[in-house]
């Protein structure tokens, strides 16, 4: 019975000659409101302006592009952290601190790798885009791991060699990003004062 007056209500709202006269009782006027309540009004206000999906889908993309903002500014943040990390290495290594030193090659390594996972592809000003994933990856091994070799022999030459290779790497993927203007040096000072002997 409901389901025959659903199906009424609907292909008569459809063809737009719904009308009272067909059921005169109180009680399928009241249900036969219900129905027309379900099959005309909601479909209506779904596919008007007012619909709260589509507010819904609004709001969701607009706090996607909040977050990816978000990631951007990070990203410089955990870039900051590397310099930090990877300058007191430097001199944790001048002063033969070497577990200090490999403490900061690890650090500069998972901040690197974070900063990556926060936005592993990079919207260049030019137009375009750029993978840094490959870019990570020809730090960590060329770079990184020959620093983490020289760590462990004790090797102050190696390390230097590989230190200065390193930050041809950074450079590198700045240089890949568009920000070729980001070229780090050999720090004069440790970042660092707590953690690193004195001269
Ligand atoms: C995989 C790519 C990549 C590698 C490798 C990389 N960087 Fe960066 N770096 C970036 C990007 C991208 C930014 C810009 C971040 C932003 O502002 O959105 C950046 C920014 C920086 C900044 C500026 C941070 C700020 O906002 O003040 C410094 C300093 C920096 N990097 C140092 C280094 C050093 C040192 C190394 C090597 C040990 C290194 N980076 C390796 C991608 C990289």
């Amino acid at each position: 019975m409901v389901l025959r007056q659903i199906t009424q209500a609907l292909s008569d709202c459809k063809l737009g000659k719904l009308t009272m006269k067909r059921n005169p009782s109180m009680k399928s006027r009241l249900s036969l409101l219900m129905v027309l309540g379900f099959a005309c009004v909601l479909p209506t206000l779904a596919l008007g302006q007012d619909n709260p999906l589509q507010a819904e889908v609004e709001a969701l993309k607009q706090k996607v592009a909040d977050l990816d903002n978000v990631a951007v500014r990070s990203q410089s943040h955990m870039m900051m952290d590397v310099e930090f990390q990877f300058a007191n290495l430097w001199f944790a290594a001048k002063h033969e601190q070497w577990d200090l030193a490999a403490f900061f090659m690890r650090e500069t390594q998972s901040h690197i790798a974070w900063t990556v996972r926060v936005r592993p592809v990079r919207n260049l000003a030019a137009g375009g885009t750029v993978d840094l994933k490959p870019l990570q990856l020809a730090i960590e091994q060329g770079g990184l791991a020959p620093i983490k070799a020289a760590i462990e022999q004790k090797n102050s030459k190696v390390f230097r060699a590989a230190y200065e290779h390193t930050l041809q790497l950074c450079h590198g993927c700045h240089l890949a990003t568009g920000l070729g203007y980001l070229e780090p040096h050999i720090p004069k000072r440790p970042p660092s004062t707590t953690l690193i002997k004195d001269e």
